[in-house]
């Protein structure tokens, strides 16, 4: 059973936890920008993204302060001088990231704070963190208003002008190591993670897979076969044809055997034989 939250009736600080909760990991953006008397400003910000590549679109949200309802710094900042840079973190930077995120007064500069190193931009004012792998320029694209409440977002999207990205996390065709890059990502609560340690690889099918629809029931409702397993049998673009050498020799096995059978040939990516197996199932 699943529990009902209707948004309308919860509070501010109640919808924010269940968002920062659910929506998870987010990846966490470290903006630098500019004032129009030059302070320089360092912040977190997770509630970030991408939203297209031509042209290259970044997006984050400083909230109004949920206390207070005043816009913070980030904000007044590219609204005044249209510019910015994002710094992707890393997890030998946490401990930075966390302090910058306390409230310092417009004039305070967050690198001093941090003791994090300035690295002039290329085609904007702001500098970037030298300590980040991967590092984005940024020109102001627009800004959303969400509303004008304490804890309204406020969404900025950026146009990316230049990559910075260091020669350490590339391989030879330039893709990203994403071990090296060592990205960190904010959960609800005090939670991060670090993604190195979560990778793995799931590769998408290379035509429309059969879905779903095409698995019969009685294997749908398997508690050995799981949705995992069943979804590689199922991104076949065709059911394939029966495999009378595994037939004969499954053909007299229990279901429970042959579902464990099944599992095997698809764990062992013989999806063809799994597909065998499935017959001999189906025709019980
Ligand atoms: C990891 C992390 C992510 C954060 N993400 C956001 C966010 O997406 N939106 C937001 O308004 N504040 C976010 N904050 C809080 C801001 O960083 C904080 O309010 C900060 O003081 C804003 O600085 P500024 O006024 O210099 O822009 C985050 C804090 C941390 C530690």
């Amino acid at each position: 059973m699943k529990k009902k939250f209707n948004p309308k009736k919860l509070d501010i600080k109640s919808n924010y936890h269940l968002m920062i909760s659910g929506i998870v990991p987010r990846p966490i953006a470290f903006v630098s920008s500019i004032s129009l008397n030059g302070e320089i400003n360092l912040a977190p910000y997770s509630f970030f993204n991408g939203f297209g590549a031509n042209p290259p679109i970044v997006g984050f949200s400083p909230a109004l302060s949920g206390r207070t309802g005043k816009p913070k710094d980030t904000l007044l900042n590219i609204q005044d001088t249209k510019e910015f840079t994002i710094s992707i973190a890393n997890s030998a930077m946490v401990g930075q990231v966390s302090l910058s995120s306390c409230e310092y007064d417009r004039s305070i500069d967050e690198f001093d704070i941090t003791g994090l190193t300035k690295q002039k931009s290329d085609l904007v004012k702001p500098p970037y963190v030298s300590e980040s792998a991967f590092v984005m320029e940024c020109k102001l694209h627009d800004i959303i208003y969400l509303g004008n409440k304490p804890a309204s977002g406020n969404l900025i999207l950026g146009e990316i002008v230049m990559f910075h990205i260091s020669d350490k996390i590339l391989d030879s065709n330039n893709s990203v190591d994403p071990y090296l890059l060592d990205a960190i990502s904010r959960l609800g609560g005090s939670w991060y993670s670090k993604s190195k340690e979560g990778l793995f690889e799931f590769k998408k099918p290379r035509h429309n897979g059969i879905g779903f629809n095409a698995i019969p029931k009685k294997i749908l409702n398997s508690k050995i076969i799981t949705a995992n397993d069943l979804s590689q049998l199922c991104s076949v673009d065709k059911r394939p044809d029966l495999n009378q050498k595994i037939y004969q020799k499954h053909v007299k096995d229990s279901d429970h055997d042959l579902e464990l059978v099944c599992k095997k040939y698809i764990n062992d990516k013989s999806i063809d034989h799994a597909w065998t197996i499935i017959s001999i199932l189906e025709e019980r």
